[in-house]
Parts: C-alpha cells; sequence; structure tokens
C-alpha cells in the first residue's frame, strides 16, 4: 500500500429512481439530502455531504466511484503510476469537481469499465445529520464510505487487481478459492478497512458490474433492525445474517430495487501494515445463507 487513502462516494443509475430512493432512506437508513444538481439525489451517512449519488437511468449498475486522496501529492503519485501502465487519466475541470463538492478531480476508466474518480477534499457538511435508524452512526472516517465490490470476467481478474495496486496503491488484503473452482474474489485495501473494493472473477458474462456496496453501522441490534426492514420490503435477501470469515463482518446482503445488493454490517476487521495476505476457502464462519421468509414475498 503507497498511500491511505478511502472509497469516497459511489454514483449509481438505477431505473426505479424512487423505489431505490424509498429503499435506501426508508430500509438501509441512510439521510436524503437535497442535491445541488437537478436529477440527481444524494444520501450521507456521516460528516461528508453525501457518500451516494444517484440518477435515473436503464444501467442498474455503478457509473462512478470515487477515491478519496489525502493530499494533491499522494493523487499525483497515483496518476502517475497509472499512466504508467498505460491508463488514460484526464484532469476534470473545475465545473466538474464543483458538481462532486471536491478541491481536485481526475477520472480514469476501471478495466471492468467503471469510471474511477480519484479526488481530494470531499466537502464536510455544515448540516446536522440525523441517522434515526441507526443510533451511533456508521463507521467511517479514515475508513471511507464502505466497500465496492464488483464482478469481472475471470479472466480480466488479474488486469483489474493490476490497476488497483500498481494503480491506485491499494493492497491484497487476502483472496477468495475454493479448490478448483473457476472463480475468485480478490480483496483490496486502501487504509484500515479489510477492503474498499474487491473484484470476484466469474466463469460466465456479469449480469451487471456492481456487485454490491457495503455500509458498516454502529451496532449489531442496527445490522439486526435494517434486516428486518429489508424483509419487511419483500426483496430477495440472497444472504441473510452471518459473519465472514476474512474481515469479521458480521451482515447480511439484500437485493435493492436495482439488482444489485446492498451489504449492511458491523464489526469489520482493522488491517494494519504487519497484514499478510492469504488465500482462504469459505466466505463465512456462518451464516450468510439465502433467507427463506415463511411466507412467500409480496409480488411487487
Ligand atoms: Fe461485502
Amino acid at each position: 500500500m503507497s498511500d491511505t487513502f478511502q472509497l469516497a462516494y459511489l454514483g449509481v443509475e438505477v431505473a426505479d429512481a424512487a423505489e431505490f430512493g424509498r429503499y435506501l432512506t426508508e430500509t438501509v437508513g441512510l439521510a436524503p439530502v437535497r442535491s445541488p444538481h437537478s436529477g440527481e439525489s444524494r444520501w450521507r451517512y456521516d460528516d461528508k455531504v453525501y457518500r451516494v449519488s444517484m440518477v435515473e437511468g436503464p444501467a442498474n449498475d455503478a457509473s462512478y466511484v470515487g477515491y478519496e486522496y489525502q493530499d494533491l501529492a499522494s493523487l499525483e503519485r497515483a496518476i502517475t503510476r497509472l499512466r504508467s501502465l498505460g491508463f488514460e487519466v484526464s484532469a476534470a475541470d473545475e465545473a466538474a469537481a464543483e458538481r462532486r463538492q471536491v478541491t481536485q478531480l481526475h477520472r480514469v476508466t476501471a478495466p471492468w469499465g467503471v469510471s474511477v474518480e480519484l479526488v481530494t477534499g470531499l466537502a464536510t457538511s455544515q448540516d446536522s445529520l440525523d441517522l434515526p435508524l441507526h443510533p451511533g452512526g456508521f463507521r467511517t472516517g479514515d475508513h471511507g464510505m464502505g466497500h465496492v465490490v464488483f464482478m469481472v470476467p475471470f479472466a480480466e481478474l488479474d488486469d483489474g487487481a493490476k490497476f488497483l495496486v500498481d494503480g491506485l496503491g491499494m493492497a491484497l488484503t487476502d483472496y477468495l478459492q475454493r479448490e478448483g473452482a473457476p472463480a475468485r474474489a480478490d480483496f483490496f485495501h486502501a487504509n484500515g478497512r479489510h477492503h474498499s473494493t474487491a473484484l470476484i472473477g466469474l466463469p460466465v458474462a456479469p449480469p451487471q458490474r456492481l456487485n454490491h456496496f457495503m455500509v458498516e453501522s454502529a451496532s449489531m441490534d442496527n445490522v439486526g433492525r435494517a434486516f428486518d426492514r429489508a424483509v419487511a420490503f419483500g426483496l430477495p435477501i440472497p444472504r441473510g445474517l452471518g459473519r465472514h470469515d476474512n474481515d469479521g463482518m458480521f451482515s447480511f446482503y439484500a437485493e435493492t430495487p436495482a439488482g444489485f445488493l446492498i451489504e449492511v454490517g458491523t464489526g469489520g476487521v482493522v488491517v494494519d501494515d504487519q497484514w499478510e495476505a492469504r488465500r482462504y476457502e469459505r466466505a463465512s464462519m456462518w451464516g450468510h445463507q439465502p433467507f427463506m421468509p415463511a411466507e412467500p414475498l409480496p409480488t411487487r
């Protein structure tokens, strides 16, 4: 890991914007904030002005993801590394940076096709934050907004890893590969969070690029209550409550109205410089089984 940096924000394009918005606010429990831009909706859950941005459109996928470097020097080192790997990095103009509410903004397209924004200075909000569904709030700060996980064709996994490690400056935390399986998941850290980004290499063409994003709440009770709300919402819950083997996260994964998943968790491990990457063979210590409600899910 050459420089500490953070996952700062996620931009998604969603077909049913109203339903997705309702889901983030009422089910997950993030705080909607007024976007200064028409056609864009935003949510925050810490002191930053926003963490998730949504526009309406057919993709049902991530449009961009922002990583915040601690200063201009570390941002420039990342740009130099990316360019030396052959990636085209472009500086965005002041208006574009202002739109994202950051000081510096550069863009590069990740090998898996999502626009990656390298930024400094994501603005801090002056407004008070009300998170009635998450007493104690979310773990962010130096650990960033949480994590994002993208799906890539298996053959492109190593290109993606090179981009994240040799380009952006992350380090491999560990990887999940079952004996003989034609799939692998690689987890990368950019700070103390076990992974800010992971890539799942699949033997088939992925249905969309974003598999899920994760928000880390302050307590198990908050996660449990969010799980109850997700059940009540009625969309499938591919992984009920459980604890991951690698990052120790107690969490569940629910399908959002956009098709990609959200993971709501708590208690992830913190990695340090002594961390050694390892291979592991099971995603979870326990749980994370598909949740099957006793009653059929309501037709939505
Ligand atoms: Fe996750």
